[in-house]
């Protein structure tokens, strides 16, 4: 099944996965969304819970086309989902994969420390302290039976972080008393996905939006948002019921639906 563009396998220690999940482990990939969209739409055999795990991407994906910087020793997976029925919950999922990180790193042992403050930054980023540990990056795609799945894309900073000058300002593990491994960090991971999952189907986006809302900024937060057409700043005034941002501006409320945001006014000029 492993095909030929994929570099060798890497030796275990592997995660724990939550039952029927499986793990792929590769030392080196362009991308793990990428990878992982080719088995799809190549092999078509797939399962909700096959994960894509690099130790480093050569290729590595941001939102809006960025690149994601991929140095060794933090976490790179890809995990499939099943699709939502209609597509245009599909973005739910980033949300969901948001707070699972957060509590994935608020479970992970510390070395003699208070917990660190972890907080979600719309639409999809994790901050430790203000600064960004986590990306996520969801995508969909379909197999040869026309059926859609997404790839939920996300990476983790454990001890490396990017280095690009135009990214929002990022941190890592390591940084906040936090010594842990890739494979652990998964295995954490996996099981708070795998607990989100089961909420949202049963219970929907509300209880996905209720709990973000109460890690995401401080209502009335002076929150800017990069859009194509330019920055809009104004107080963060929660999230709509479809996850779009709900912003107090001067020219009255604005519901945003895309874009980079920023705390404070924008003016360190930080981009996710
Ligand atoms: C962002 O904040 O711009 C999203 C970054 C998502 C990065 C992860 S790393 C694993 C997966 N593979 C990729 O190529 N991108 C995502």
């Amino acid at each position: 099944m492993v095909q030929a563009w994929f570099t060798a396998a890497h030796a275990p220690p592997e995660p724990h996965l939550p039952p029927d999940w499986r793990v792929m482990p590769f030392d080196s990939l362009d991308s793990t969304n990428a990878a992982l969209r080719r088995i799809v739409e190549m092999e078509g055999d797939v399962h909700e819970g096959l994960m894509l795990w690099a130790n480093t991407q050569t290729a590595g994906k941001g939102r809006a086309g960025r690149k994601w910087s991929s140095p060794r020793g933090n976490v790179y997976v890809s995990i499939l989902v099943a699709a939502p029925e209609d597509l245009i919950h599909a973005h739910e999922l980033g949300f969901l994969a948001a707070i699972a990180v957060r509590e994935c790193i608020l479970d992970l042992p510390r070395h003699n420390a208070p917990p660190p403050k972890v907080s979600c930054k719309w639409p999809n980023d994790v901050l430790i302290e203000g600064q960004k540990v986590c990306g996520i990056l969801p995508e969909v795609v379909a197999d040869d039976a026309k059926r859609n799945w997404i790839i939920l894309g996300i990476g983790i900073n454990l001890v490396a972080v990017q280095i690009d000058p135009a990214a929002y300002p990022p941190t890592a593990l390591s940084l906040h008393n936090i010594d842990t491994t890739p494979a652990h960090v998964i295995t954490v991971l996996t099981r708070e996905l795998h607990k989100w999952f089961a909420v949202w189907r049963e219970k929907g986006f509300a209880a996905v939006r209720e709990e973000w809302l109460t890690c995401g900024p401080d209502k009335g937060a002076v929150v800017a948002v990069g859009l194509p057409e330019g920055s809009v700043t104004g107080e963060f005034a929660g999230l709509d019921e479809d996850g779009a941002l709900l912003l107090e501006t001067r020219g009255g409320r604005r519901r945003i639906v895309a874009g980079d945001v920023l705390f404070g006014d924008g003016s360190h000029a930080a981009r996710d």
